[in-house]
């Protein structure tokens, strides 16, 4: 029997060309623009959340405890935790970003504390030489760096130890070269450093992660 073409199988979906494929998408990925160009204007047109002159109440995370403070909008981390919280083994030698005295983690990596101003760790892990240990269980990195001798007058070894346990903690199989970058924004003038290469691998070869990162 012959079939008419009312009989013919329709199609299910209608029939679509290139062109107007790529002219369909282009015009949603015009209209998807649009839509976060207006979010984004949104945003602009609310401006810049403004903190300060007047001190700011914040809640941070020091040593993986939130930790109510008022600070000035232009108090870095280091006066917060030396001169509020009494956190004193962060030491700060020359105040502006050449020694690395005051080395701290923020979200595990490090950070000199008196380059950072307090506002901008809002919403970040603060790890200072006081929370690297875990209860009375030292950081393999700390443990190491008495175990090797790896200190003098003492200044500088906060600094250090957080600079070589982030790496250890990176980089377990970390190599002296390693070792020397990541304290080579250290000054020691105690002269420490064959020591504290020494310790920093010796924690490494013992496979010594800490017991993490509050
Ligand atoms: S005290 Fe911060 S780098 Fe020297
Ligand atoms: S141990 Fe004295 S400055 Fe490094």
């Amino acid at each position: 029997m012959a079939h008419s073409d009312d009989d013919a199988p329709k199609p299910l979906l209608p029939k679509l060309s290139r062109r107007a494929f790529f002219t369909g998408a282009g015009a949603s990925a015009i209209s998807a623009t649009l839509v976060q160009t207006a979010a984004e204007a949104a945003t602009a047109a609310a401006g810049p959340t403004v903190l300060g002159p007047e001190p700011e109440p914040l809640t941070l995370s020091i040593n993986g405890r939130p930790t109510a403070v008022t600070v000035d909008p232009g108090t870095t981390l280091a006066d917060l935790l030396r001169n509020q919280l009494g956190l004193t083994g962060t030491k700060v030698g020359c105040d502006r970003g050449a020694c690395s005295a005051c080395t701290v983690w923020l979200d595990g990596e490090v950070a000199a504390a008196c380059m950072t101003l307090v506002l901008d760790t809002r919403g970040r892990k603060v790890t200072t030489i006081e929370g690297l240990a875990k209860g009375d269980e030292l950081h393999p990195v700390q443990r190491a760096f008495v175990e090797n001798d790896a200190l003098q007058c003492g200044f500088c070894t906060p600094g250090m130890v957080m600079s070589c346990a982030a790496l250890v903690d990176r980089n377990p199989k970390c190599t002296l070269d390693d070792v020397k970058q990541a304290v080579s924004g250290h000054l020691c003038r105690c002269g420490t450093y064959p020591n504290v290469f020494k310790a920093t691998l010796a924690a490494a070869q013992a496979g010594g992660k800490g017991k993490g990162k509050s």
